[in-house]
C-alpha cells in the first residue's frame, strides 16, 4: 500500500510526539493513561455484542490466525473475538490489575504493554483491534501507526462517540441534565471522546486505507426487578457522589465553581426523584451509546 508506514516503535514516538496532559495519570513506567476500575468495565460492557455481531463482520474473524486486542482492559472485547475466531486471540495493556482480570474472568492470554510501544515484533498479528482505546490517546494517529506495525493485514478500532449517547428515563430531568453533565465532560476531557465515526482520520495520518466503516449501538436498560447495581448508581446520583467523581475534568472546561454546583444540586434532586419511581417500581432508563467500527489494511503486499 502506498503511503505505508512500517516504522519501528521509536520512529513511532519520535513522529507522534505524546502530549502533556494534567488530565491523565502519569504512571512511572507508562506517561500520561486514564485509569479505569475493572467493574466500571463489566457494567459498561454487559450485553455488548450480544445482539448483534454484524458490524464486526469486516474483521473476518473467522479467518484470523493471530489477534492483538490493544487496550484490552479486563478482557470483554477479546471474549467476544475469542468465541469468534479459531485463532490465537492476546490481549494487551498498560493496567496490570485490569489484565489479571481479564485473565481469571474471561480466560484472555494477556500481555502488559503500551499501545505506543507494542511489545511485540513487526508483522506478528492478522488482526489488531482496539476498543474504546483511541478515545483515550492525546494522540490516536500514533497508536493507529503502532499497530500497523504489528499487523500483516487487517487493523481496526472499535470506538464511541460519547457527544451523541442518547438517554431516555421516566424521570423527565435525567436526559436533560445528563446532557448537561456531558457537555461539560467533553469540553473538560483532553482527549476526543467523541472520536467514533472520524476514526478515519487517525487511519489516513498514520498512512492506512480504510476499508469499511460500520455502526453498532449499545444499548443499556434498567427496568424492574431493579439490580443492586442500579440501586448503588441511584444513590450515588442523589447523594452527587456520582458528580463529584467527575469533578476534576467537569472543571477543566469551561463549566465554573459555581455552575458546578447548581448542577450537583439539580443532580440530586433528580436522584431522589430516581430513588422514589424505584420504590414503585415505575423507574425505566435506555442509554444508546453509537460504536463506529472502523477497519483498515496495513499492508497490501
Ligand atoms: C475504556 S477502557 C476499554 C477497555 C476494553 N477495550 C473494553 O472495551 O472494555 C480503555 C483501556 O485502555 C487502556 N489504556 C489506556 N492507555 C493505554 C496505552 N497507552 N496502552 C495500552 N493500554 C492503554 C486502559 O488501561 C483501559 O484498559
Amino acid at each position: 500500500m502506498p503511503g505505508r508506514k512500517k516504522c519501528s516503535s521509536a520512529t513511532v514516538a519520535k513522529a507522534h510526539p505524546v502530549r502533556t496532559d494534567p488530565l491523565l495519570l502519569e504512571t512511572p513506567q507508562y506517561p500520561f493513561v486514564r485509569e479505569f476500575a475493572a467493574e466500571y468495565l463489566r457494567r459498561t460492557r454487559e450485553g455488548m455484542w450480544d445482539d448483534s455481531r454484524d458490524a464486526l463482520a469486516p474483521l473476518a474473524l473467522e479467518s484470523r490466525e493471530r489477534i492483538l486486542d490493544v487496550g484490552c482492559g479486563t478482557g470483554e472485547l477479546s471474549r467476544v473475538l475469542a468465541a469468534e475466531s479459531p485463532g490465537t486471540v492476546i490481549g494487551c495493556d498498560v493496567d496490570s490489575t485490569l489484565l489479571e482480570t481479564a485473565r481469571t474472568r474471561n480466560g484472555v492470554s494477556a500481555v502488559a504493554g503500551n499501545a505506543l510501544e507494542l511489545p511485540f515484533p513487526d508483522d506478528t498479528f492478522d488482526l489488531v483491534v482496539c476498543q474504546a482505546l483511541l478515545i483515550n490517546l492525546p494522540d490516536p494517529a500514533a497508536a493507529v501507526s503502532e499497530f500497523a506495525r504489528v499487523s500483516n493485514d487487517l487493523v481496526a478500532a472499535i470506538e464511541p462517540d460519547n457527544a451523541a449517547v442518547e438517554i431516555a428515563s421516566s424521570v423527565d430531568r435525567e436526559e436533560r441534565l445528563e446532557q448537561r453533565a456531558r457537555q461539560a465532560y467533553l469540553d473538560g476531557v483532553g482527549t476526543d471522546v467523541t472520536l467514533g465515526s472520524d476514526a478515519n482520520e487517525a487511519f489516513e495520518s498514520a498512512g492506512l486505507e480504510v476499508c469499511e466503516t460500520r455502526s453498532y449501538d449499545h444499548v443499556r436498560t434498567i427496568s424492574p426487578p431493579y439490580e443492586e447495581h442500579a440501586l448503588t448508581v441511584a444513590r450515588r446520583k442523589a447523594t452527587g457522589a456520582g458528580l463529584a467523581d467527575d469533578r476534576e475534568t467537569l472543571l477543566a472546561g469551561e463549566l465554573t465553581e459555581a455552575e458546578y454546583g447548581d448542577l450537583r444540586s439539580s443532580w440530586r434532586e433528580m436522584g431522589r426523584r430516581v430513588i422514589d419511581q424505584m420504590q414503585t417500581e415505575a423507574y425505566r432508563r435506555s442509554e444508546r451509546v453509537p460504536f463506529y467500527v472502523t477497519v483498515g489494511r496495513a499492508d497490501d503486499r
